[in-house]
This record gives structure tokens, C-alpha cells and sequence, in this order.
């Protein structure tokens, strides 16, 4: 592994040493200030292209294209807001997903199965551990968004958000986030609907290299990535880890994300 990750710059391999330990602290504190931390060259130079070689066939020929119109919280309806409310306009995803279990013995897949890392990403959440999912389409998959292509404004589902960054776009295909829009105490519906409308003057655009390891915290920080231009697409890898192992999807959620149920 050390000739795909960095480890002599992010000592994942080396639990416990001090300088795993000053990792995970600046990782803790990176997360609580900003709500993400960025591990940027954490693939040594040429792998994020040599994994990109291994996934673009498979990506050109047999990916998912999904493409669905949605609100802010992908849910047909809030029983609180009148279905007009601003805070429900209507936005457009597009994306093409290759599934783990089409690419098998891949670069992406060594990385996402390697325990150092698991640990590492436990450590940095406060979790005592982390499993890799089961689940064989759901537990990695590579996302590409193409020219006039974008990943629009949502909340994630679960409390950390896992990706390695493969290719970026010539223009666009940037992370936009607005930190702590909502709490689990305060929807603030007219925030979200000015967010929505462009103008929330807190929103703030990252960009990412490839070979950025990114933790994401996004459960109340609204986010997006923003529409991508030029002809390379941008290709993304996103890791999924659960506190109890065995994690599956249910048939209704593969046919739901990936358009197959196996
Ligand atoms: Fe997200």
C-alpha cells in the first residue's frame, strides 16, 4: 500500500506512534472548525490516473446514468412547508455510478478495503470502530459527472461523507457548501430558500485536487457540486463505513441508486 498512499506524509500504517496521533488530532480539529478535513496528496502522484485508467472503461460502457429533478432534501414533500415555499425548489442531478462490484481487484477497491485506513477514519469520528459495508454494489462506488453535469444541493443521510477525489474537471465540478445551514433543532426553512436562490453570502466553494482524501460532515451543511465544464469529466470515488459490520442495502435501495437489485 505504500506505493498508492502517501504514508510517509499520513502515517496511517503506524496507529498509535505520535505522528498518527498528531494526524488524527488535526483531522478532529479540522472537522470540528470547518466541518471537513482534507488529506491532499494522500494518493502518490500517478495512482489517482492509474485508477482512473482501471475505472474509465467500465464507467464509458456499463455506469448507472441517474438523473432525477429534486429538492434540497431529496423527499417529495415537508408536511410543515406549503409546496410552493422556496425552500423546495426543485433542483437537477445528474451522475454516472460504477459499483464495487464492477470493478473488483481495482486500485479504488484496495484503498477502501484497507484496514489502516478504516481505523484511521473511526479514529478521526470518534467512533470506537468501522466496518466496511457489505453490501457488494453499495460498500464503494466511482461517481463521473460530465459537461452540463452537476451534483445539486442537498443534506447527506448519514453523519460522515468518505470520498477520494480521481479526476477534476477542467472548469467547475467544485465543492459549494454552506456549514451548519440547518440543526437538528432549527430547520430554517427561509435560510435554506435563500441559499436556493444564490443569495447566502456564506456559502463558500472548495476546490479539490485528485488524490484529495476529503471527510465531509454534511448532514446540516447544505452542498453541492457545482455544474461541470470542459471535456474532462470529473470522477470521484465515495467510501461507505458503518459502526456494525455486515451493513446491506436492501433490494429496493440498490434498484433505487444503481438501477439493478444484484
Ligand atoms: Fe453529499
Amino acid at each position: 500500500m505504500e506505493d498508492i498512499l502517501d504514508l510517509d506524509r499520513y502515517p496511517l500504517d503506524r496507529e498509535g506512534s505520535p505522528e498518527w496521533d498528531r494526524l488524527v488530532e488535526q483531522s478532529i480539529a479540522a472537522l470540528a472548525a470547518d466541518g471537513m478535513f482534507n488529506l491532499e496528496g494522500f494518493l502518490r502522484p500517478g495512482i489517482a490516473e492509474q485508477a482512473v485508467r482501471e475505472i474509465k472503461p467500465v464507467m464509458d460502457t456499463r455506469s448507472h446514468v441517474h438523473k432525477r429533478l429534486h429538492n434540497i432534501y431529496f423527499k417529495p414533500s415537508i408536511p410543515e412547508l406549503a409546496p410552493d415555499h422556496p425552500a423546495l425548489r426543485k433542483v437537477e442531478t445528474i451522475s454516472h455510478t460504477v459499483c464495487a462490484d464492477q470493478i473488483p481487484g481495482s486500485t479504488v477497491m484496495a484503498i477502501y478495503e484497507y484496514e489502516p485506513l478504516v481505523r484511521f477514519l473511526a479514529a478521526t469520528m470518534g467512533k470506537a470502530r468501522l466496518h466496511v459495508m457489505q453490501d457488494p454494489l453499495a460498500r464503494a462506488n466511482v461517481m463521473a459527472y460530465r459537461a452540463g453535469e452537476a451534483l445539486n444541493w442537498h443534506f447527506d443521510r448519514s453523519e460522515f461523507t468518505t470520498t477520494l477525489l480521481l479526476q477534476q474537471a477542467e472548469r467547475g465540478g467544485d465543492l459549494e457548501y454552506r456549514t451548519d445551514l440547518r440543526s437538528d433543532e432549527d430547520a430554517n426553512y427561509d435560510g435554506v430558500a435563500r441559499l436556493l436562490e444564490g443569495r447566502d453570502p456564506e456559502a463558500r466553494v472548495l476546490r479539490m485536487k485528485p488524490g484529495t482524501l476529503n471527510v465531509f460532515r454534511g448532514k446540516n451543511t447544505a452542498h453541492r457540486v457545482t455544474t461541470v465544464e470542459g471535456d474532462r469529466e470529473r470522477m470521484i470515488a465515495v467510501f461507505s463505513y458503518y459502526e456494525k459490520p455486515g451493513v446491506m442495502f436492501s433490494d429496493e435501495e440498490r434498484v433505487g441508486f444503481y438501477g439493478r437489485a444484484a
